[in-house]
């Protein structure tokens, strides 16, 4: 069976946390199907990332050793430079030129690793989304990471239509019926679109609740952008606030009970992921109990998510070829996958894998 990741190559991925990666140590990591190994040269502290696969007999150079920059098969010993280049074979003078393994750019930022997987040429750092690091001194930010048996695309789905959240959410995150009852604004944005809506007249949320006498408006807002990053932001206002204005976009400076979240899903193959996410209250609205409610709650609803998706892929894998039917809530799905088109359009690198 042909599967299909619908992923534009030319864009950064997450591939980890900048934290896990241990000088010296090499990590396996797969992202769009292809193994990478990844590690900090030792010395240096530089970041190497490289085709996890040794030109001699394809074992993963990520099960090898780090020499300084360079890294050393585990298997029978070829050693590789930094940049992917053969440099030796044991017992052996003549090194073929093009026996290299490929080399890829990247850096650390925002706590987290990230990986170009296209043409290296167009590597531009700028492309990196603006998501909120979990060392970042204005929050309170925790963070976490779960894999799905699942496609990546599966799981951005879920994260461009809450309107899920008051059926599989009812109970971790609460937060009544409009969400599926009321549509968000949605727009777009460079590499991606803009999620936003107003809930009128509740308690608060789950981790900044208020006062039963002192109903709020609660606003939401995130950006969608490729190839699988969420950035939102959250915050409450006292009721009234939507209705005088028109249900446009607060004034950010004037909310209580602000958060912010950045989220990752990575696509390792056509059907496993990884989701990241990174998320707290802001200083000064919320402390380390707060931050650790917060993620307690998130922990149960992703796993609530992560149920249904297993469940939505392993139904999809059993029939293939069924069309979905779209509601009116997939628009933000739609717009989403038309940027997502256009992307791998413009780059020519539409990935099929079988
Ligand atoms: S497989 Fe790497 S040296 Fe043989
Ligand atoms: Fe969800």
């Amino acid at each position: 069976m042909e599967n299909t990741m619908p992923y534009p190559k030319n864009a950064w991925y997450v591939a980890g946390w900048e934290r896990n990666l241990n000088e010296g140590e090499p990590i396996a990591m797969s992202i769009l199907d292809e193994p990478l190994v990844i590690y900090r040269a030792q010395g240096t502290g530089r970041l190497v990332v490289l085709e996890d696969r040794c030109v001699h007999r394809f074992a993963p150079l990520s099960l090898g050793k780090c020499e300084g920059e360079r890294i050393r098969c585990g298997y029978h010993g070829l050693l590789f430079d930094s940049d992917g280049k053969l440099l030796g074979i044991p017992g052996q003078d003549l090194i073929p030129s093009q026996a290299n393994v490929r080399c890829y750019p990247a850096v650390f930022k925002h706590s987290w690793i990230w990986v170009w997987m296209g043409n290296p040429a167009l590597a531009d750092e700028a492309l990196i989304p603006p998501a909120t690091g979990y060392d970042n001194p204005d929050w309170v930010l925790g963070h976490g990471d779960l894999d799905y048996q699942a496609s990546g695309e599966l799981a951005n789905d879920n994260l461009l239509d809450f309107s899920h959240v008051p059926y599989i959410h009812a109970e971790s995150f609460a937060l009544g019926d409009s969400y599926a009852n009321e549509r968000p604004k949605v727009t777009a944005v460079e590499r991606g679109i803009r999620v936003e809506r107003w809930t009128l007249n509740i308690m608060g949320t789950a981790t900044a609740p208020r006062p039963e006498d002192n109903l709020v408006d609660h606003w939401v807002s995130y950006d969608f952008l490729v190839p699988g990053i969420m950035l939102l932001w959250s915050g409450m206002y006292p009721a009234g606030t939507a209705q005088s204005l028109n249900f446009e976009k607060p004034d950010y400076s004037q909310a209580v009970g602000v958060s912010i979240d950045s989220h990752m899903v990575t696509p390792m193959t056509s059907r496993t992921a990884r989701y990241y996410y990174i998320g707290g209250p802001l200083r000064g609205q919320g402390d380390e109990a707060v931050r650790d409610l917060r993620l307690r709650i998130q922990a149960k609803a992703f796993a609530e998510d992560k149920r249904i998706i297993e469940a939505q892929q392993r139904v999809i894998d059993r029939m293939p070829g069924k069309q979905m039917m779209p509601t009116a809530h997939d628009l933000a799905v739609t717009m989403y996958n038309r940027v997502v088109e256009r992307l791998i359009r413009e780059s020519g690198t539409a990935e099929r894998v079988a």
